[in-house]
């Protein structure tokens, strides 16, 4: 483990050499993470992980504006996991390394689901029991403070952590590094319901390791079943990782959107309306594009893609592929727009999910409900690839820039 010091000096360099301006007041650390796709378990329904996740969302965030609900029994988070990005954590001193799913829907961090927790002389169990219960998954187990390490040296000291004694819904990945906000952590303490947990990044921000409480994004298409092509900023964004500059729009007040991270945008494709200005999510923790019921039958009737039951995608001919237009996510008065590859599983990967070779399956479906409902739209990884993302809690504000990859034709 580097000191800090080293560290952050080891950062300005870093930092000196990129030509471009940085928006932050201290250097950011970064963190490298990896995209997996995970088939052992045979073909990956990613339609059913997504929609159990959106529903579970929206439970959720239906419970905490209601005032009644058990929170522990509406938390979410990513369930039997198809495509997630996962960072190393260390924790301890000496540290063990988890792999944990890099998630912005929910806020708790633990670890033990498959390797075992390791304690050290850091290591101090609070006493207090923790659950969380996903979309349909879970852990419960017990809290302790300990000392959490990302990438390769920056220490958090005193982080609250999860230990799992029991966990569903987790094959093959060690916890979940939680990015959300932080109110998402109520309840989760299971003696201590009003107790909210802070989250990595906010101890970060009072340990004076990063002046400012953000977390930036960056994800890219990838065609391989395992690449370490994700970055994770704290404290600032990577200005190497995007092109022209960052846009920020206020999270929604519209609930239960406001939870999360929230944004207000309406979506066209081509000329056509298929979402007017409405509350829904950017999550890293949903592979897919998903619209509400109404939208998503207004894009498939526009591209005339029809569904394919195997895959639970929709699929479009050759002749539907080339004449699609750009799906359009309009965000205050920038448009993003997600080009005709950018709206495909990439298909050297289709039998990965059910499909057959030489097929074309659109990653835009359906999130399960209609629109007003207050959670209309979630823009998961595949608009990630697409758009770097800023998640600024200081601010409370969500940003996005386009990347190198934005127009990328990998798919
Ligand atoms: C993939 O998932 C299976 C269960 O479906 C699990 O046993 C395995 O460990 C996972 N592998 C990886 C690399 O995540
Ligand atoms: C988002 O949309 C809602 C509903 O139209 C509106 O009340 C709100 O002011 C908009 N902006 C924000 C930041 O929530």
């Amino acid at each position: 483990m580097f000191p800090a010091a080293s560290l952050l000096t080891t950062l300005l360099l870093a930092l000196s050499i990129a030509a471009t301006p940085v928006e932050i007041r201290s250097p950011p650390v970064t963190l490298p993470f990896a995209k997996r796709i995970n088939t052992s378990g045979g073909a990956i329904n990613l339609v059913q992980h997504d929609q159990s996740r959106a529903a579970a969302i929206k439970d959720r965030g239906a419970a905490i504006q209601s005032g009644k609900m058990d929170r522990r029994a509406a938390s979410i988070a990513v369930t039997n996991e198809a495509v997630s990005y996962i960072a190393s954590v260390g924790v301890g001193n000496p540290a063990t390394t988890y792999d944990l799913i890099v998630d912005t829907g929910s806020s708790n961090t633990w670890v033990g689901a498959a390797t075992a927790y390791v304690k050290t002389s850091t290591s101090t169990a609070t006493g207090e029991p923790v659950s969380v219960t996903y979309g349909s998954g879970s852990f419960s187990g017990e809290e302790y403070i300990d000392t959490v390490t990302l990438g390769s040296g920056l220490t958090i000291n005193q982080q609250s952590i999860g230990v799992a004694s029991t966990s569903t819904g987790f094959q093959g990945v060690d916890g979940i590094l939680g990015i959300g906000p932080e109110d998402l952590t109520q309840g989760t303490l299971t003696q201590e319901t009003n107790t909210e947990i802070p989250t990595v990044t906010q101890n970060l921000f009072s340990q004076g390791t990063i002046s400012e409480i953000v977390v930036g994004v960056f994800f890219a298409p990838t065609t391989s079943q395992t690449d370490t092509n994700g970055e994770l900023t704290f404290g600032g964004t990577d200005s190497t990782k995007y092109t022209g500059s960052i846009t920020y729009t206020p999270v929604t007040t519209t609930s239960p959107a406001t939870y999360y991270w929230g944004i207000n945008e309406s979506i066209t494709y081509g000329s056509t309306t298929i979402l007017a200005e409405t509350a829904g999510i950017v999550d890293t923790g949903t592979t897919l594009i998903l619209l509400a019921s109404n939208a998503y039958t207004k894009y498939q009737s526009a591209t005339g893609a029809t569904l394919d039951r195997t895959t639970g995608l929709l699929k479009l001919t050759t002749t539907q592929y080339d004449a699609l237009q750009n799906l359009n996510f309009n965000v205050g008065s920038v448009t993003y727009a997600l080009t005709p590859n950018g709206q495909i599983w990439p298909r050297s990967l289709n039998t990965y999910i059910g499909g057959t070779t030489g097929s074309i399956y659109s990653i835009v479906n359906n999130l399960g409900s209609p629109s007003g409902e207050g959670l209309d739209f979630i823009n998961g990884q595949t608009f990630l690839e697409r758009f770097y993302s800023v998640f600024d809690t200081t601010n409370n504000r969500v940003g996005f820039a386009t990347t190198s990859s934005t127009d990328a034709t990998t798919n």
